[in-house]
């Protein structure tokens, strides 16, 4: 078989581990032969590729990023794009296209499954909003990446007994704040599936300092907003960002405590992917090229309980996958004190 692969929207760690298992798998199991799209799909359109054999894929397994590079090019939005996709995939005589990505991506390998390209889809997002699989690999780095920074504001919030708000990465979801925040020990944590109140934020503040505890660590995914309000956005753009400066701002106003920020940004998604998401990224690039030699097309590859299976793509791009109010975890967090902001 001749296989294509691409990694499309924001990078995270354990792209180039998938790219490895598949590229390994493939080549030794099935003698198959791989090609790498640049750049996502803009590589698709302009027929922009690399090699990937065994010697151009030695050696990435724990590097970050993607050696295939990566783009949030939207071959919907190109004029003619699906046209050039199909050229492009006829041109190189591919018999498959593996496409690693979140719902952007796997939207996109959706609608070229219906105009007859075989594909797989490999999920991704640092995030872990994706649906139809229980995670994502590089979420969990990701978290180890919040938790520590969590857990190293602690000592200097305490030492300057001050309010430390802390913005984690999540446009649609809080799965990165909740899960450091909780590992890290925070008192609030704010997330876009809660929306949050300013004066429970600030009762919750006043609470601790009541009872001698005299610092607070806030935790807030980036796509947090208040009830009834809008999440913030960096002036002039859509992206996301500055509820941590808002809520700071507002924090000190209301309780007169001096209150510092961090925003911690791409710390979250760059260098070397954990043992966890390693592990996971070699599983999702061996199942993916497990489903082109069985013609399983139109399937994304899927972590389910302990197994890897393979999912429609259309389950997986349906619906953001969102922190349940009422989970578990939410339940705990709350049982031991933390605050939601609501
Ligand atoms: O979707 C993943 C994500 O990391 C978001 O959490 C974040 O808001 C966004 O990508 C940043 O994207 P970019 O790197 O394109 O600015």
């Amino acid at each position: 078989m001749r296989i294509g692969m691409l990694t499309g929207g924001g990078d995270c760690p354990g792209l180039n581990a998938v790219i490895r298992a598949a590229v390994r798998k493939g080549i030794l199991h099935h003698g198959d032969e791989f090609i790498g799209f640049m750049e996502g799909w803009r590589g698709v359109i302009e027929n922009v590729t690399m090699p990937l054999t065994l010697e151009t894929t030695s050696g990435i397994l724990q590097k970050g990023g993607t050696i295939l590079r990566s783009s949030r090019t939207n071959v919907k939005k190109v004029e003619g794009g699906f046209e050039k996709c199909l050229e492009t995939i006829k041109k190189n005589n591919l018999d498959a296209l593996i496409a690693l990505g979140g719902d952007d991506t796997q939207s996109i390998t959706l609608a070229l499954g219906e105009r007859g390209v075989k594909c797989v889809g490999v999920p991704k997002t640092i995030d872990n909003d994706l649906s139809g699989t229980d995670a994502c690999f590089g979420f969990d780095t990701a978290v180890m990446i919040a938790t520590e920074a969590v857990d190293r504001l602690h000592s200097t919030a305490e030492a300057h007994q001050r309010v430390m708000v802390v913005q984690l990465m999540g446009r649609h979801t809080g799965w990165i704040a909740l899960e450091s925040g909780l590992a890290g020990g925070a008192d609030v944590i704010l997330i876009p599936e809660i929306p949050y109140s300013i004066e429970a934020i600030t009762e919750k503040l006043i609470e601790r300092e009541r009872t001698g505890r005299r610092f607070s660590i806030v935790v807030v995914a980036e796509g947090a907003r208040p009830a009834g309000g809008e999440p913030s956005y960096i002036e002039g753009s859509h992206r996301y960002g500055g509820i941590a400066e808002r809520i700071a701002h507002e924090i000190e106003e209301r309780c007169g405590k001096e209150t510092r920020t961090l925003v911690l940004g791409h710390i979250q998604r760059g260098g070397s992917p954990n043992p966890y998401d390693r592990n996971l990224a070699l599983r999702f690039g061996a199942a993916a090229v497990r489903c082109v030699e069985r013609g399983n097309y139109g399937s994304m590859v899927a972590l389910q309980g302990k197994e890897i299976r393979a999912v429609p793509i259309g389950d997986a791009v349906q619906e953001v996958k969102r922190v349940q109010v009422n989970s578990e975890l939410v339940n705990t967090a709350r049982r031991l004190g933390i605050s939601f902001g609501d």
